[in-house]
């Protein structure tokens, strides 16, 4: 971690001209050893660049600026419209299978958030998520890429970023369970930076003890600066890894790899792609694939005028920014290389959470526990990206096929583990139609069995071509490939 103050007397200008003298003084109060403790942890933010942030992000709120004329973004559709294009998807298929196999082709997941809407206490990796034998979701992913490489007899090291709220529980996770039989050379773990929480009003950074910050994780635009100060972009260079598939930690339906996402990505030499789902409904929490000016951008839901949202095509009759974002992607090594030149410089705007946050109050040296809002959080996203890229490539995916993240607690939302697992048994089941297999469904064609197809055995229904599979699943069968 890089420090930006050699001395005592450095850290508290710097403090004092940019608000934050509540930390010069608190640095005065405390002695010895407790004084040094909060001094490496205070010299290793720039607080002149802070104090920017702060001016930009908390004292004044107009920050996201949303881009104006709007266009909705082109995308490849997930059948191809026609001979012609399904030449093409076939020719994108075989540069994508290509890259895998000549060992192009890495693993990201961006695995450092809180996951304070889930409940669960532990990383979300950790989350049992598999509807029959409960595996975590590190374990589902871990299976996917056991299932990849075997079909390419190829190497597809998998960088996991996490940040310092479950770095230790992250890594300790993977050695408990041997790495889920991945070798631990093709595996990197790095945290992403953190930053200080600042009170709504005043824009003064919060501690959380007499000693430490209160901290929170940057964002998983984070991710883009970790990767190279991790040592992760530089280890992807000697492996001669060309293209990053980026996905997050909370989809269990996710192809990790998927060769035709990363051929046409690749065919069209974007530097960050993108899959998209049609939305549901005009507000349905998910980013908007958006055009500005030749540039796309994702205007998360929070952020997209309802007007615009709810515009309808009329040659269609569908919603004409029906693009949705799942945070899925493929960025190019040689992109990330490029945006992350100068970390300073990076290029990515903050967004500002209002959130509820605890913190250690030196006026009363009390801990408080506020009862609403009281801080501004900031964190920086990765699609913010995109509008950098002098190429991007939109790809759509099936829902049923390839998206139910866990972000809910049960009862508590539409994405909840619940809800993923029937997912995993409904597509589970489908593909099992598709071979030849009669699946009881019950009065609202749900299926009436238990269904865990493990990723290790099938990515697409193809795949279980070569297994012997049983005529039917009756209702109350619990069937596990
Ligand atoms: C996110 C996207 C949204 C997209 C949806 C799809 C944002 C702001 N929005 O929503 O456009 O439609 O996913 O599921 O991202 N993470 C980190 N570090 C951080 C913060 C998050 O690694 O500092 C990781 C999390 O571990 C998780 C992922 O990023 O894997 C998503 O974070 P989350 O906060 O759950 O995003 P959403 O608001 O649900």
């Amino acid at each position: 971690m890089s420090t930006h103050y050699t001395s005592h007397e450095e850290l508290v200008r710097a403090l004092n001209r940019n608000g934050q003298e509540h930390l010069a003084q608190q640095l005065n109060e405390l002695g010895g050893s407790r004084r040094e403790e909060l001094f490496q942890q205070l010299v290793t933010y720039d607080w002149e660049r802070l104090g920017r942030l702060v001016q930009t992000y908390v004292l004044s709120e107009g920050a996201v600026k949303i881009p104006e004329e709007l266009q909705p973004a082109p995308y490849y559709p997930m059948t191809p419209a026609g001979p012609d294009q399904e030449a093409q998807y076939r020719a994108a298929w075989a540069k994508g299978a290509q890259l895998v196999l000549e060992g192009k082709v890495a693993l990201f997941m961006v695995a450092g958030g809180q996951g304070s809407r889930l409940g669960f206490e532990h990383p979300k990796g950790l989350f049992p998520a598999s509807p029959i034998r409960r595996l975590s979701l590190f374990g589902w992913f871990a299976e996917s890429l056991h299932h990849m490489q075997r079909r390419f007899r190829t190497v597809i090291p998998w960088y996991i970023m996490t940040s310092q709220t479950n770095h230790d529980a992250t890594v300790g996770f993977f050695e408990e369970n041997d790495y889920f039989g991945l070798d631990p050379q093709n595996l990197m773990f790095f945290s992403q930076a953190m930053l200080p929480a600042f009170d709504l009003e005043t824009g003064k950074a919060l501690l959380k003890s007499p000693t430490s910050l209160a901290l929170s994780p940057n964002g998983h635009g984070g991710s883009l600066t970790a990767i190279r100060e991790s040592g992760a972009l530089a280890d992807m260079r000697r492996r001669g890894i060309e293209h990053i598939s980026y996905i997050q930690v909370d989809n269990p339906l996710v192809r990790p790899i998927d060769p035709l996402f990363i051929g046409l990505h690749a065919l069209a030499d974007s530097e960050m792609s993108s899959k998209m789902l049609p939305k549901r409904e005009p507000m349905e929490k998910l980013g908007n694939f958006c055009m500005c000016a030749d540039k796309l951008w994702v205007i998360e839901y929070s952020d997209m005028p309802v007007a615009l949202a709810e515009e309808v095509d009329p040659g269609t009759g569908r919603l004409r920014f029906l693009a949705g974002s799942i945070a899925i992607h493929v960025l190019r090594v040689d992109f990330v290389e490029r945006l992350t030149a100068d970390p300073d410089q990076l290029g990515l705007p903050f967004h500002r959470a209002e959130k509820a946050v605890a913190y250690w109050d030196p006026a009363c040296g009390a801990a408080v526990s506020p009862s609403g809002k009281n801080a501004v959080k900031l964190e920086m996203f990765v699609f913010d990206a995109l509008p950098l890229c002098s190429r991007t490539v939109i790809l759509e995916t099936s829902r049923e096929e390839e998206f139910a993240p866990i972000k809910d607690a049960d009862g508590r939302g539409l994405d909840s583990p619940l809800v993923a697992r029937r997912a995993l048994i409904e597509r589970g089941a489908r593909w099992l139609e598709q071979n030849g297999v009669l699946v009881a469904r019950d009065a609202a064609e749900e299926v009436a069995g238990m269904i865990e197809i493990s990723p290790f055995v099938a990515i697409y229904p193809e795949d279980l071509q070569a297994y012997e599979l049983p005529a039917q699943i009756l209702e109350g069968d619990t069937f596990l490939l």
